[in-house]
């Protein structure tokens, strides 16, 4: 198999795919949009397209060296981030892994929550948000970066809040002496962030 193809749908591990496998080349060719184009030690995002479906691919393959070396980490953690996650209401679907350097994460069509001006009233947006991050932490992550608001999407068209960035994320097993003994302290870090 061509080294650039990745599987969606690995075996044993149930990532929920948007499909069954894709080249880099294939996303790079279906790309309809650039979302950001990053400062040097930043991924750059894209809006493509993967089997029909709309994608974003976050990619650090053309930054500096020490970059990519860092952006390998940040997508390595970000993958295991949503794969503990996977299927969970209000995470978008973890599409796959192109190569080490970028990740394949379901397009959520919306507005940031830092710009949202529509139906939803404040005090239901910050229940939603605690309901978010209490889900997020009884699948055992941390998401750590709540703090901008910039990473929670307010979906089009049911106004649902969807979380991205997972980048910075901490598992923890449940039962395992690190939960035991950091968890409830580090879920202070998501809280505090929401409720400023
Ligand atoms: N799956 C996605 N659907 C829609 N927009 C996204 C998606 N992933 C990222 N974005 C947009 O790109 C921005 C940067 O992506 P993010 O993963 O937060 O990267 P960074 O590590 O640079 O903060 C997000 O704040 C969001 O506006
Ligand atoms: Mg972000």
């Amino acid at each position: 198999m061509n080294g650039t193809l990745i599987q969606a749908h690995r075996e044993g591990k149930g990532a929920t795919g948007c499909g069954i496998a894709i080249s880099k080349e294939e996303l790079e060719k279906n790309s309809i949009s650039t979302i950001l184009r990053a400062r040097w030690s930043k991924a750059d995002l894209f809006l493509t397209e993967m089997n029909g479906k709309r994608v974003v691919l976050k990619d650090f393959s053309k930054k500096m060296f020490i970059i990519r070396i860092i952006g390998r980490i940040q997508i390595w953690r970000e993958e295991k981030a949503y794969r503990a996650l996977r299927g969970l209401d209000g995470i978008p679907r973890f599409c796959g892994r192109p190569d080490a350097c970028s990740i394949v994460i379901e397009y959520v069509e919306g507005t940031r929550l830092t710009h949202y001006r529509g139906a939803v009233p404040f005090k239901r947006l910050i229940e939603e948000i605690k309901r978010l991050i209490d889900s997020v932490h009884g699948a055992g992550v941390i998401h750590k970066d709540l703090r901008g608001r910039e990473n929670i999407i307010v979906r089009a068209g049911d106004d649902k809040l969807m979380l991205l960035d997972l980048a910075g994320a901490m598992i923890f097993r449940a039962g395992s002496v690190p939960h035991k003994l950091l968890f409830n302290l580090l879920k202070k870090v998501d809280d505090a962030a929401y409720l400023k």
